[in-house]
């Protein structure tokens, strides 16, 4: 009888859905923030450089995503085409995660080292110079526009901030933070009149470094 009421009201009824939907989710994701695998960095990971984190801003600022994943899923049809599928550990310290879904052109999670730096050059500047059949927009701006490297410092300051309790221990078992003094104190120099052409191969060169 309850039953028959809970169907008949379709208020209440949705209300009961909603309430059992939330649990099967929490009970599928609240594991996954605890558990280790998923949020510790695979030993292998190294920060971005100061170049690097730049051209990752110029990667989000230019829309990369939009048409390229950073997902290498565990099907065979892909680890063929892009290498290894892409580890928890690997995307710890991802901020925001570029994982996307959309695939307009391909998967770019391990595209490091797969072309040299000319070639990327000649392929952000014109696709269809290197890839006659290409869709994808030139982007060749990039080319002139230069880094001032006003805020790289205060990325990198940021980036410790939300990484907090995810860098590697010391030799002590202390938890360092991911930048150092240093890095952030070179931060600027490290990346002033280079262009944002030279931060974003810099980034694409860095993709799958962790786990090839
Ligand atoms: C409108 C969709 C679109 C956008 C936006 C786009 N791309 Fe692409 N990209 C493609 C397509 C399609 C291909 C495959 C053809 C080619 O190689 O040009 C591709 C290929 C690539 C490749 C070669 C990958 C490989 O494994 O061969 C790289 C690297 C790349 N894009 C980087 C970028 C970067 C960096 C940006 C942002 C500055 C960007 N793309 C923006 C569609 C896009």
């Amino acid at each position: 009888m309850k039953h028959e009421f809970i169907e008949k009201n379709v208020g209440l009824l949705a209300i009961l859905i909603i309430i059992a939907i939330s649990f099967g989710g929490l009970a599928q994701i609240t594991p996954l923030i605890f558990q280790k695998e998923t949020n510790t960095p695979v030993d292998t990971l190294r920060p971005y450089t100061a170049l690097e984190m730049e051209g990752r801003d110029i990667y989000i600022r230019e829309g990369c995503s939009v048409c390229h994943s950073q997902m290498i899923r565990p099907f065979r049809a892909e680890t063929e085409r892009y290498g290894h599928y892409s580890m928890a550990g690997e995307s710890v310290w991802e901020h925001p995660f570029l994982w996307g879904s959309k695939r307009t052109g391909p998967d770019l999670a391990r595209v490091g080292g797969r072309y040299s730096d000319a070639w990327h050059e000649v392929h952000l500047m014109n696709p269809r110079d290197v890839v006659s059949q290409s869709n994808m927009p030139g982007f060749p701006w990039l080319a002139t526009d230069l880094l001032t490297g006003e805020d790289t410092a205060r990325k990198l300051e940021i980036f410790n901030m939300l990484t907090k309790g995810q860098g590697h221990k010391d030799e002590n078992g202390v938890m360092q933070p991911i930048y150092t003094e240093q890095d952030i104190a070179g931060a600027k120099a490290a990346v002033e009149g280079k262009t944002e052409m030279q931060a974003l191969i810099a980034y694409l060169q860095s993709l799958g470094h962790a786990f090839k």
